[in-house]
């Protein structure tokens, strides 16, 4: 393979930069997993996130309104109190007579909703001003618009897409066997499609919302799982790896600089061996121990010949 770069060849700088992008990333992730809670949260009217809320909130509820949704889910907590939402609530059931509204419903807005659901705020969300646009909001509800799924799905292409792709580019770096590593790289963007893709399916059928539940959970997996150890070999085994060799070199450099120490030790204890040797070879106790074996040694082949010549045969 030619010239393929990894963590080990970039310097520390980029190092430096690689991980402050990742970790942005690996927050603004986190950050988005919030932002599926807060607006998904309780449209099903119990406390929490559950497939049943994304179904809502794709597929509508058939059953609710969007604006019960809204204020049993992502509105909730621009009410003051519990009353004022079972008040709305009951003002729905009851049909939504105009009367009721004028008198009860009208002032809670007024209050808790206005700031943001009037034309004054410049905010692009539905008005709740007059009777008229409060009861469109009232008929059951539909589940998510196509022209709203069209505007998040090319926010979501571009922009997911940007993020796959650089945080891609960094993974290309890992050291990991090649299938691993192509099959990590397209698992995102392919969890993506399906993502954006079973929106439009849940929104006709609510089954989907599983497909992506799952393809959005696939899709977080791959990017945490790219960020997790882009980061890891970024640092660590580098790390590492400088360590060891760290140890390496110190031990074959003293082992160097001592060599000759070493080398003279050994020389001079052979000599010195030998020395010894020789000085014990020539001392008098050397020459005593001799004397004496020769003497033993004389006086055990004299008593044998004595012994064989007298015919007291010990042996044969
Ligand atoms: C701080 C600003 C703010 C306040 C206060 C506020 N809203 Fe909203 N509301 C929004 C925004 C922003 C959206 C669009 C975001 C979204 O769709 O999740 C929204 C969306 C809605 C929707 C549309 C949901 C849909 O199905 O598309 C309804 C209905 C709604 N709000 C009702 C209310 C009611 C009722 C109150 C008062 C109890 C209220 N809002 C208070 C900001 C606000």
């Amino acid at each position: 393979m030619a010239n393929c770069q990894r963590f080990n060849d970039i310097s520390v700088s980029e190092r430096i930069l690689n991980t402050l992008f990742l970790l942005s990333i690996g927050l603004g992730y986190l950050f988005s997993l919030g932002q599926v809670f807060f607006t998904h949260q309780g449209r099903d009217g119990q406390a929490g996130l559950s497939i049943a809320d994304i179904a809502i909130a794709y597929h509508g509820s058939p059953e609710q309104t969007r604006l019960a949704a809204a204020i049993n889910g992502p509105m909730a907590g621009n009410l003051k109190s519990t009353e004022d939402k079972s008040a709305i609530l009951d003002w729905i059931a009851s049909g939504a007579p105009q009367a009721l509204y004028e008198t009860q419903v009208a002032p809670i807005l007024q209050r808790d909703c206005l700031a943001c659901h009037s034309p004054a705020s410049g905010l692009k969300v539905p008005p709740l001003t007059s009777y008229e646009q409060v009861v469109k909001l009232t008929e059951s509800d539909r589940g998510a618009s196509i022209p709203s799924l069209v505007r998040v799905s090319h926010i979501h292409l571009f922009g997911i897409a940007f993020i796959l792709f650089f945080v891609g580019k960094l993974f290309i770096l890992c050291d990991i066997p090649v299938w691993l590593k192509r099959l990590t790289i397209g698992i995102p963007f392919m969890s993506m499609l399906t993502d954006i893709f079973a929106w439009y399916l849940t929104r006709e059928t609510p089954a989907f919302a599983y497909l992506l539940v799952l393809s959005g959970g696939l899709l977080g997996l791959s990017l945490n799982f790219q960020i997790g150890l882009s980061l890891y070999q970024m640092w660590l085994p580098q790390a590492w790896d400088r360590r060891l060799q760290g140890y390496a070199a110190h031990v074959l450099a003293s082992a160097t600089a001592m060599r000759p120490l070493i080398w003279a030790r050994c020389k001079a204890g052979l000599v010195g061996v030998s020395a010894l040797l020789l000085e014990v070879a020539r001392s008098e106790q050397m020459q005593y121990i001799q004397d004496e074996m020769k003497k033993v040694g004389g006086n055990i082949l004299g008593t044998l010949k004595k012994r064989l010549s007298s015919g007291n045969r010990w042996f044969l």
